[in-house]
């Protein structure tokens, strides 16, 4: 192939792939190189716009380690990790809503019985959340491992809180008889999300707020029902219709009701302070034949 001009380029690297053995990755590069090709026309791309996309995504690589996806995070940014859940999670009717996972999952969260304080002693207002996992009949689903973890009440997760010895606002539960699971912790605030990277850049130049609303992350896994990955959002907070990651799905705008110290449920004499009530009811929808 010689003097490849720009309207037949498009074809002519597709045709060098024709040898793909895999026709689903063969459908994927097409269309990959393809929309690529339409991107670089429709823009009219110049030379120096494609070498500081390059040098953009070259150091969003180097941003990355063990600790931290800059990759991740701006296809958060983006709408690409929501895009890709929407596409592979048609969730119908009642059940609960996937959001994103977030960076600040840990496996190595502790699994204390029902009820227990998992704050690891953080200041805070109270936070008792008392949770429900049904299936798609609105039977409980007993023995599904449900995971939280969520930031304090200045909006840092326990991996930013210096001197602390164990993982605290997280832990792995186990619901009971009823699909119950229940933990006390402290109310987490609204965060922003890392600025200090290339994602930062993006959108400080397209003037976009960094911060997330306030949330509770959730994953209900339980035998023979597809695993949902979302999360909790109070209904007052004033960032829940610029969530930089897409995340907010209204079913997942929760009441996280304050009850005034001496007023409401959760009262012991340790507690004569305000303090937040969260009640929720997570449905499951059974897996899809092909994923048994
Ligand atoms: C989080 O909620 O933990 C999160 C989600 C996406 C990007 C950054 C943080
Ligand atoms: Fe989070």
């Amino acid at each position: 192939m010689r003097d490849v001009n720009s309207s037949e380029i498009t074809d002519v690297v597709i045709s060098t792939m024709d040898g793909t053995k895999d026709p689903r990755l063969a459908e994927i590069l097409e269309a990959l190189v393809r929309h690529a090709h339409d991107f670089v026309r429709e823009v009219g791309l110049t030379e120096e716009e494609w070498a500081s996309g390059v040098d953009f995504l070259t150091r969003t690589g180097q941003l990355c380690t063990p600790q931290r996806q800059e990759f991740i995070l701006l296809s958060d940014i983006l709408g690409i990790t929501m895009l890709v859940d929407a596409v592979n999670h048609r969730r119908g009717g009642t059940a609960t809503e996937n959001s994103v996972q977030g960076p600040f999952f840990r496996a190595d969260r502790p699994t204390p019985a029902a009820g227990a304080d998992i704050s690891g002693g953080l200041p805070g207002m109270p936070l008792f959340f008392e949770g429900q996992v049904l299936d798609e009949r609105g039977a409980p689903v007993a023995g599904a491992a449900v995971d939280v973890w969520h930031s304090d009440g200045e909006g840092h997760y326990d991996v930013d809180v210096p001197d602390l010895a164990q993982p605290a606002m997280r832990a792995l539960l186990t619901t009971d008889e009823e699909g119950r699971f229940s933990f006390r912790s402290i109310r987490p605030a609204s965060y922003p999300i890392p600025g200090d990277g290339t994602v930062g850049e993006l959108m400080a130049a397209t003037q976009r707020s960094l911060m997330r609303p306030a949330h509770i992350h959730l994953i209900i896994e339980a035998d023979g029902f597809q695993r949902v990955t979302t999360m909790l959002f109070p209904s007052d907070d004033q960032h829940l219709d610029s969530d930089p990651v897409f995340g907010v799905k209204q079913s997942l705008i929760a009441d996280f009701t304050v009850h005034a110290a001496g007023a409401g449920p959760h009262r012991t004499s340790a507690d004569e302070a305000a303090r937040t009530v969260m009640r929720h009811t997570f449905s499951l929808e059974p897996l899809r034949p092909a994923e048994h």
